[in-house]
């Protein structure tokens, strides 16, 4: 059995675990520096991590009390520095991690994206991955030109024919082998394997060619996110790995039971998609000091920034709500799977505080605590029962929680043979993390798409 591991994070002086900034090993005055992220980016390449999975939101959270002024009080999710920015720094540093990077559909040209992905693709030598997101946040929309979100349902179908552009201009515009480079000739790129991709649709307008030529994976390794029925389809339609978020392993078994079912019903091979659930681990060299560790952790626990966090999610402002209230179910344009894990959960009536104390370490996914020998037990029951392929890592104490997992879960995970094996010679992402060629596969629905006519 192998089990992957992506790290988790984000260019925020906090990601998952609001308040744990404040923790005494928290390097939180350097998250915005270049040698921080460089540091982190070789640390978890050496615990044996196949990816840097870097979140990304274009708004601030502004729903919780009505204003942004909680999230600038507690450093939640803000600020924000940009990730694709970055990553060019972070591949020069390490020799074969991949790099998630989280870009929204939303708010940007598919054309830009396209060239900006392709570029990333070049420079890191097909480490790319990108996360596809639709974003929730009606900061985002105001600050971004909109005057409110577009409705979520349709955010997707309009996400549908960003991706149809992406796919003409990564796969369908510039033929393998037309870049010359022919100084006996002076011919740099044979036009004739160049081909306009003539889109036009409900949405999107794009007449031209791609203006990069293709990078090492042509599309980048396509991770995907959506949890609600339609952000699901849009998985099946379009992802290559599937980030699923539940502290109950059984839950996110049928989700992935579901999904692979759909990938089927789609002609895709179901197993050639992995699945990554989101877990923080809190570790130490035996149990009790571990229970100690997560003890101290509470200590720098802030709950109104736990809700600052969740409202920015769910759309919903718990502010005005006693602590011992139980929160409702209600429709936004949020993001829907976020706040239904809480108002639909069959096991149990969340209250405000619940929510507040479940949120403030690893936000909505599991926590794990123990020894390394119980730590690396419940991951693999937990991948048994789910049926997921490996784990995005959250780290509650920024970079300690990682450097304990290269100390502590490292080593017992090689131990027992659970870690990929670290790639000895440069290989694209695709190729180490999926164990694929470096190309979209045949039955991905990229690849079925027409050529555009000449
Ligand atoms: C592990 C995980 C990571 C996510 N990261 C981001 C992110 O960085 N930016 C973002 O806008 N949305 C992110 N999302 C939200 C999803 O893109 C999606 O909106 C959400 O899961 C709700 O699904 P739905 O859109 O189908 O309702 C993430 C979701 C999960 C489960």
């Amino acid at each position: 059995m192998t089990i992957y591991f992506n790290a988790f994070d984000m260019l925020v002086p906090v990601h998952q675990s609001p308040g744990l900034w404040r923790h005494p090993e928290s390097r939180v005055e350097e998250f915005d520096t270049l040698h921080y992220w460089t540091e982190l980016s070789q640390t978890v390449e050496r615990a044996g991590f196949s990816c840097l999975f870097l979140a990304d939101i274009p708004g601030v959270y502004d729903v919780y009390g009505g204003t942004a002024e909680a999230a600038a009080r507690g450093g939640v999710q803000y600020p924000l520095l940009d990730p694709q920015v970055i990553v060019p720094a972070l591949a020069a540093a390490t020799t074969h991690l991949g790099f998630g990077l989280t870009a929204s559909v939303t708010y940007e040209a598919p054309y830009a994206l396209a060239r900006r992905f392709a570029t990333l693709d070049h420079l890191t030598g097909g480490r790319i991955a990108w996360n596809i997101v639709t974003s929730y946040q009606d900061s985002a929309a105001r600050n971004l030109g909109l005057t409110e979100q577009i409705p979520h349902d349709e955010r997707y179908d309009r996400a549908d024919e960003y991706l149809e552009v992406m796919y003409k201009l990564f796969e369908h515009s510039i033929d393998d082998g037309a870049v010359l480079a022919d100084k006996s000739t002076g011919v740099f790129v044979d036009p004739e394997r160049v081909h306009p991709i003539v889109h036009q649709g409900r949405w999107f307008t794009v007449p031209g060619e791609m203006l990069t030529h293709p990078g090492p994976q042509r599309t980048p390794l396509l991770f995907q996110a959506g949890s609600s029925a339609r952000g699901q389809q849009f998985a099946v339609d379009h992802g290559e790995a599937i980030f699923v978020i539940s502290s109950s392993p059984e839950r996110l078994a049928r989700q992935v039971t579901d999904t692979r079912a759909a990938l089927l019903q789609a002609q895709r091979d179901p197993e050639s998609v992995k699945f990554f659930a989101m877990a923080t681990i809190i570790v130490a060299e035996t149990e009790a000091l571990a229970q100690a560790r997560l003890e101290e952790y509470r200590q720098y626990v802030d709950t109104a920034s736990a809700l600052t966090l969740f409202g920015g999610w769910t759309g919903v402002d718990l502010s005005d709500l006693d602590e011992e209230d139980v929160i409702a179910d209600v429709q936004t344009e949020a993001n829907q799977s976020a706040l239904a894990m809480f108002t639909r959960d069959p096991s149990k009536r969340w209250t405000v505080r619940d929510v507040a104390e479940f949120v403030s370490i690893g936000g909505r996914g599991p926590l794990i605590v123990g020894d390394p020998r119980q730590v690396v037990d419940e991951l693999v029951r937990f991948k048994k029962i789910s049926g997921v392929d490996g784990f995005n890592i959250s780290a509650a104490v920024r970079p300690a929680d990682f450097e304990r997992f290269e100390e502590f879960v490292t080593p017992e995970l090689r131990r027992r043979g659970l870690l990929p094996e670290s790639p000895d010679h440069p290989v694209t992402l695709r190729e180490s993390l999926l164990q694929e060629g470096p190309h979209l596969r045949p039955d991905h629905p990229a690849r079925r798409l027409a050529r555009p006519a000449p």
